[in-house]
């Protein structure tokens, strides 16, 4: 697909529902007896195939009309065996996720995706959960999938400080924690997403968060809950709405208004930074929905200036690095992004793939160890093609780049946009983005 720029950008749309809240929602409807109701449901191939993995642990899965699903759950400790080999796609979050939810439950199963997510380290989730008692019963070379594990008869609690800072190892031992008696700690020195927290204490678990540290926190989770079905609405997800957030920032003229965003603090670090860097973007309809905070969010054509963005703001912005190297490009002086090391295991070795993409660009850049500058010294050439690596983030960062060069941009593979972003050309065009 090739991106032209073309005029400004106006409109007001909504992006689906945030895709980590998806996954957790139709996990948590799996460990709960009765209905649990979610509406807003992000319908990408990424939860699509977490709901699958729920019917196969025992749970009745059903979609009541768009957006909406219904769980009949079976309750922590309650899990099927699953009879084949549960498959992710490219989702590391559904994986990991659920190889916690999987984990302390007595059963055997067999964890699978595609060829991104085979790529993909696995030690992080399986490290902590063989505390709890669970057995790698096989796993592809240096811990990658395809992964059957056996979990104990009688799981044992874990205290357990995570050496990276990831929201799905940290999720991943809370969701194990759930089925082992007594409390289960997780210590984060940098603190991640904290939807499993937040969700955890709507279904009715017994869970204190306390600061650990200049950025960190300690999470206590009291195992073998009787959760109890609860309603969960899930609002737009930060992640995508950061795609014509940018587009709009770096369109001169552009008038965008994105609705019902979540702005979750650990999920604004774009927000943060694009404010920082001089983007014209206003907060409207402040609100409270579902226990999350969100807001409607103005973005107008914007003169962007280079910052320094620190290591430590990385987990509230990990997956936005990409579409933040793009509006780089179109600010005046560097950019410099520290600490994403984190970014080499993400779909695609996102460093890697965005200093690629930028060169496809003529974008000048350069990476320094973990960090990465982009000069932002007016040159945004564009005419080039960038390989996406089955990476969807990849695709649409690059697409929303074609929308400013002097030259258009394109991407090798849109199919990968389906996993979370199901609309994204549509929803674009409708703003005016030329893309074809
Ligand atoms: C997610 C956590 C992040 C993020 C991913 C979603 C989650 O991954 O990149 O898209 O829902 O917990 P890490 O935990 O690997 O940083």
């Amino acid at each position: 697909m090739t991106a032209r720029r073309g005029a400004a950008l106006t409109g007001t749309v909504q992006v689906p529902g945030d895709k980590s809240i998806s996954h957790r929602a139709l996990m948590f409807g799996l460990l709960t007896v009765g209905e649990t109701t979610i509406t807003g449901l992000l319908e990408g191939e990424d939860v699509i195939n977490t709901a699958k993995v729920c019917r196969a642990l025992g749970a009745r899965v059903e979609q009541t009309g768009p957006g909406a699903w219904t769980v009949h759950g079976v309750g922590v400790g309650g899990l099927v065996e699953p009879a084949e080999s549960l498959d992710f796609g490219n989702s590391g979050t559904g994986c990991r996720l659920m190889m916690g939810v999987v984990g302390a439950h007595p059963i055997r199963a067999t964890f699978d995706g595609d060829a991104s997510l085979r790529k993909r380290p696995m030690r992080r989730a399986l490290d902590p959960l063989e505390l709890f008692g669970l057995t790698v019963v096989s796993q592809a070379e240096g811990g990658r999938l395809p992964i059957t594990t056996q979990g104990p008869k009688d799981a044992v609690p874990v205290v357990y400080e995570s050496p990276v800072a990831s929201a799905q190892v940290k999720s991943a031992v809370l969701l194990a924690g759930l089925n082992a008696p007594g409390v289960t700690t997780v210590i984060e020195k940098e603190a991640t997403r904290d939807h499993t927290e937040r969700m955890l204490t709507h279904f009715g678990a017994e869970v204190t968060v306390t600061p650990h540290g200049e950025h960190g926190r300690r999470i206590d989770l009291v195992g073998q809950p009787e959760l109890k079905p609860a309603p969960v609405i899930v609002p737009a997800d930060p992640s995508s709405a950061a795609f014509p957030m940018v587009a709009a920032a770096i369109v001169p003229g552009s008038d965008v208004t994105i609705t019902g965003v979540m702005m979750n603090p650990l999920r604004t670090g774009l927000f943060t930074t694009l404010v920082e860097m001089g983007a014209e973007i206003e907060i409207l309809n402040a609100r409270v929905e579902s226990g999350e905070d969100v807001a409607d969010l103005r973005v107008r054509g914007s003169k962007l200036t280079g910052v320094d963005v620190p290591a430590h703001r990385a987990p509230s912005m990990i997956d936005e690095y990409p579409v933040l190297a793009v509006a780089a490009a179109f600010a005046e002086g560097p950019t410099r992004m520290r600490g994403l090391h984190e970014l080499r295991v993400k779909e695609s070795d996102r460093l890697a793939a965005v200093a690629a993409g930028l060169a496809a660009a003529g974008v000048d850049h350069t990476i320094e160890g973990d960090d990465l500058i982009v000069a932002g010294n007016g040159k945004v050439p564009g005419g080039g093609t960038v390989e996406t690596h089955m990476d969807h983030r990849i695709a649409m960062s690059f697409l929303v780049m074609g929308l400013g060069t002097t030259q258009p941009m394109t991407v090798d593979d849109t199919a990968f946009i389906a996993t979370s972003f199901p609309d994204f050309t549509g929803l674009m065009r409708g703003l005016g983005a030329d893309f074809s």
